[in-house]
Parts: structure tokens; sequence; C-alpha cells
């Protein structure tokens, strides 16, 4: 007899989350079944609460998954049952419920599936899928800011890379994946988090917060060979900030994680990356595959790699994802929010 299922809903637009039952489906091919340990929340999570609904159907949301492999499709061979992996699941691109995270067991693609470390926790590892995704999808896809593929041994490009919002989820690992691509990392975050994006690897760090911030990062970046920028928050002001120090080194490539604004200058190009295309979409998989299968394992066990931001574990069990959602529609400061299972 299979084991049973419980999820936590979303029944619609607006609503509270609802534990119920949720299909025990098996893995199909290339996909792995993993019990989860641990899920992370993410803002698409609480953008969904909040009124974005394209089906309009009751829903699972989470992106995020740390657990157990309990059985592999056909062709997702290199996962032994029981082994820790951490996983992006992509019901956002799939629409199955079976492929999100805030239930007891999901279905992920082998393609963005890792495994653990054994000196890295389910609640440590959890933290990171996501924002692997996104990253790469806007470093690494050459409609974006084409940069070499990542290695284990770094070579210097002579590059610099802006990164806005070094200590969001998605700037973490942004910091990380391009320092590790032989980029050199500007960045930007709250002055209290100067010293941690230093330790992701960034060489120097702006304060957002401060009205001189354009100006300053654009003093710092004209003695640079600069490829371009990530903006990992994306509002409206950000965008814009970014792109007129992009502007004003003469143009340039601008990764966004929200759709790109209107009024972005002419010599800016800005594309707004889709974590879930390096998983699903034929012509960036391959991107997911150097980045997931021939990059992450060796960086997670070596260190390179790490799982940032802290998790802040707020509960345990399904029943504490809505608690967990509005935590982090609240706002956290370099901290995700996790719940284990
Ligand atoms: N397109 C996609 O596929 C995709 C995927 C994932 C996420 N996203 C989007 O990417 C954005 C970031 O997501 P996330 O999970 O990384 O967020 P997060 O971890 O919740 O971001 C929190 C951090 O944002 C920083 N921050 C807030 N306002 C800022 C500003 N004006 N300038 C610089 N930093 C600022 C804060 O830094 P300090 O603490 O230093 O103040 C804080 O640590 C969200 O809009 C999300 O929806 C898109």
């Amino acid at each position: 007899m299979s084991p049973t299922n419980r999820a936590a809903w979303l029944p619609a637009p607006n609503e509270k989350l609802e534990i119920r039952p949720s299909e025990f489906v098996k893995p199909g091919p290339g996909e792995i079944l993993i019990k989860n340990k641990a899920v992370s929340i993410n803002p698409v999570d609480f953008y969904f609460q909040d009124g974005y609904s394209p089906t309009g159907k009751p829903r699972i949301l989470g992106q995020d998954v740390a657990g157990e492999v309990v059985e592999v499709g056909e062709g997702a061979t290199d996962f032994a049952q029981g082994r820790r992996v951490l996983a992006h699941v992509v019901g956002l691109g799939t629409g199955r419920p079976q492929d999100s995270g805030f239930q007891e067991y999901s279905i992920a693609p082998a393609l963005s599936t890792c495994p653990i470390p054994d000196d890295m926790s389910f609640e440590q590892a959890t933290v990171l899928p996501l924002a692997i995704s996104t990253a790469a999808h806007g470093l690494f896809s050459s409609e974006y800011l084409g940069l070499p593929l990542p290695r284990h041994t770094v070579q210097d490009t002579g590059k610099t890379l802006l990164v806005w919002g070094a200590a969001s989820s998605v700037g973490c690992v942004a910091v990380q994946l391009a320092v590790a691509a032989g980029v050199n990392v500007v960045a930007t975050a709250s002055q209290k988090n100067f010293d941690f994006c230093r330790q992701l690897g960034a060489s120097e760090v702006f304060d957002y917060n401060s009205p001189s911030v354009v100006g300053d990062l654009t003093a710092a970046l004209q003695k640079r060979d600069v490829i371009g920028a990530y903006d990992a928050i994306s509002k409206r002001d950000t965008q814009l900030n970014t792109a007129q120090v992009l502007a004003q080194l003469g143009g340039g490539k601008l990764a966004v994680t929200l759709p790109p604004v209107d009024e972005i200058p002419a010599t800016v190009t800005a594309t707004g990356v889709y974590a879930v295309n390096i998983i699903l979409n034929g012509k960036d998989k391959a991107i997911g595959h150097a980045i997931w299968h021939d990059f992450l394992p060796g960086a997670l066990k070596s260190g390179q790699i790490k799982p940032m931001p802290k998790p802040l574990v707020f509960g345990h069990g399904l029943e504490t994802l809505q608690g967990a959602l509005d935590k982090l529609r609240a706002g956290v400061s370099a901290l995700k929010v996790v719940v284990t299972l």
C-alpha cells in the first residue's frame, strides 16, 4: 500500500493555507520522489496567496525542498533510495500539485536535485534550490549576462559584475556563483550586512540606503571592466538605480528577477529571469545541467557554495507554514524562513 500524503493547500487567493490530503504520486522518467524534511518559503509563495492566480484553482505552494529519496523514476539512477538531497521543485512551471514543496512528499526533476553533503543539515540545504536556478538563469544564459560557467578551480576573467541586493536569497547565490565563474563582484546591501556579503565573496559593498549610492557605485565601477548587473530585488527603484549605474558607465546588460520596468534607459538591456526555465525549457536546460549536475555537488561538498542566507527555522509541521509565509511577507534580513517536516 502506498503511503498517504498531506499538503498545505491554498484553496483560493487571499485565503489561509489548509492542511488536506494530496495525491501520493510515483516518479515518472527523470523524476525523483522525495520525503520532505525541510522546506523554505519564497516571495512567490505569498504573491500567490496575495492574489496572483493564473488558473484560479486550489494549489500547493513551495519551490524549495530538502529530504530523502524514496523512489526514482526511469533514468534517474544517480540517486539511491535514502539519499539526502535538496531540490528545486517546479510546480510553478508544470502546474501539477505533486511538483510543489509544501507537502510531505514531492516529485522533483532529477535535473534540479543534488546530494546534500554529510555536514549540511536539511534546514541549511533547503535555503538554496530556487535561488540557485534563479541566479544561474540570469548569470549564465547567453540572452542575459552570459558569464562563463562556474568552475571548481576558479579562473579569473578580469570582469566585474554589480549585484544589487546581495543579502537576499537570490543575491547570496548570485554573488557566490559569479565569484566561482571568475568574476569580481561589487554588491549592495544594508550596512549591517557588509561583512556577510564580503564573506560570500563580494570585493566591495555599498549601502543601498545611501542617497549617493548610484554615484558611489558608478565611481567605483568606472575603473573596472563591467560585464553587467544582476538586480536580485527588482523593485521599481532598484531596477532604475541599477540601470542608472550601467547607463552612466555607457550602458550594458541587466538581469532582473521581476518583470523589467518601463523607464529603463535605452542603453541598458533589462531582461527578466525565470528560474524554472533552466529546468524545463529546452534551450536553457544545458545551463541547468551544468550548474545542478556538473558544478553544484562538488561545490557544496567543498564549501565553495555555502547554504546562505542562514535558515530561520520558524516551526515544525505543515500547520506552521501559514505562519512562516506571514513571517516572510513581513520581511527578513539575510535570513531564509524554513519549516521542518
Ligand atoms: N524570476 C524568478 O524566477 C524568481 C525566483 C526567485 C525570486 N524571485 C524574486 O526575486 C526577489 C528576491 O527574492 P529573495 O527570495 O531573494 O528575497 P529575500 O531573500 O526575501 O530578500 C530579503 C533581502 O532583500 C534585501 N533588500 C530589500 N530591499 C532592498 C533594496 N532596496 N536594495 C537591496 N536589497 C534589498 C534585504 O537586504 P538587507 O537585509 O541588506 O537590507 C533583505 O536581506 C523577489 O522579488 C522574488 O519574487 C524571482
